[in-house]
């Protein structure tokens, strides 16, 4: 980044995870599968499910107010809000229009980021950007997902995998050489085909005829996804890392997307990390694609695995296919 420009960091983060549980064994009851397959493939045990009347601006909503109030400001000193998801409350008005109302942050402008689950980090290099360059101060950027509501209910490959949750992370100003260090940011859109949700949209809009072959539902090819995976987290962790001339060994904390423990254990290996500084909760909320981010970094934060001074690598990939990095020396 360069260093004329204001340096910026995240200043407070905060999550909500809705409180009903899915286990493994309540799917064993709606498909065809088993708790050990989907722990032995995945590391997956459970996952959060929202109920019925919340939808995604609500979760996002509550996870702004907790990290507004772990940065000690109010809403209305934020003047940009970002919502990274896949599951917004509707295709428009955006969620960052309707947390804005709910939370009240009046004078804020409001977008949605769509970039599945590389969105959050999507959502901070927009973000910081703005900070950056002075035009804002403060910019609220949220993960938040209901992929409860567009899953097949008889598919047992997608079933398994998500969750519902949000997390949020207000950047602000820092003392210089600290925050956000660098980016990488991609995009193959060739891969499109392997992870999608076809109708809804101006291709395929919403009709009995869609509605009938399920074309609302998640689509995915597993393994293509999963070779995409399991080579791009390691590299892009590298290239940001590379960009400020530093390497693997300075890396003192790792938040890596949550999708699966095999996809994880892959770019822990490249990047040769011990398990102490890799921060895994997919095991309790399996993946929650933009929310999975935000909520293992406030958990990793609440729970004291970060220090000032520490170099902190976010990792993720997604639909798209996407991916994205970021280096933040903790301030
Ligand atoms: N229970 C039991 N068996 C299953 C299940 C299940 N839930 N799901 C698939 N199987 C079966 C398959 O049908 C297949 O059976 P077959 O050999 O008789 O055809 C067998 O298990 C093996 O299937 P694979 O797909 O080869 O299993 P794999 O080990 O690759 O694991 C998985 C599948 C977990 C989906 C893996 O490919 C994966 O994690 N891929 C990445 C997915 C991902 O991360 N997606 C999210 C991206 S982020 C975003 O943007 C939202």
């Amino acid at each position: 980044m360069n260093c004329n420009v204001q340096s910026v960091g995240i200043i407070g983060t905060g999550s909500y995870l809705p409180e009903q549980i899915v286990t493994n064994k309540d799917l064993e009851q709606l498909v065809d599968t088993s708790e050990e397959w989907i722990v032995t493939r995945t590391g997956i045990r459970e996952r959060r499910k929202a109920p019925q009347e919340m939808a995604t601006s609500d979760m996002g909503a509550i996870a702004c107010e907790r990290a507004l109030k772990a940065a000690g400001i109010t809403a209305m000193e934020i003047d940009m809000i970002l919502v990274a998801t896949v599951t917004p409350d509707m295709p428009f008005p955006s969620s960052a229009s309707l947390i804005q109302d709910r939370i009240g942050a009046k004078n804020a402008a409001a977008l949605d980021i769509s970039a599945a689950c590389s969105g959050f980090i999507y959502g901070l290099a927009v973000g910081s950007q703005m900070i950056a360059t002075g035009m804002y101060k403060h910019v609220l950027v949220v993960g938040a997902e209901t992929l409860s509501r567009i899953l097949d209910p008889e598919d047992r490959s997608t079933l398994i995998l998500f969750g519902d949750g949000a997390g949020a992370a207000v950047l602000g100003p820092v003392e210089k050489g600290t925050g956000i260090l660098s980016f990488d940011l991609g995009s193959d859109g060739a891969g499109g085909q392997y992870l999608y949700q076809e109708a809804g949209g101006s291709r395929f809009p919403l009709t009995v005829e869609t509605l009938e072959k399920g074309q609302q539902y998640v689509r995915m090819n597993g393994n293509e996804v999963f070779k995409f995976a399991v080579k791009i987290m390691g590299e892009t962790s590298l290239r940001a890392l590379e960009k400020i001339g530093l390497t693997k060994e300075d890396v003192d904390f790792l938040v890596p997307h949550q999708a699966n423990i095999r996809i994880v254990d892959a770019a822990v290996k490249r990047l040769k990390l011990p398990s102490e500084k890799v921060y895994i909760n997919l095991d309790r909320y399996g993946n929650m694609s933009g929310a999975s981010i935000p909520v293992a970094l406030d958990e990793a934060l609440r729970e004291n695995k970060i220090k000032p001074g520490d170099n902190i690598v976010l990792v993720g990939f997604g639909a798209g296919l996407t991916w994205a990095s970021c280096v933040i020396r903790w301030s």
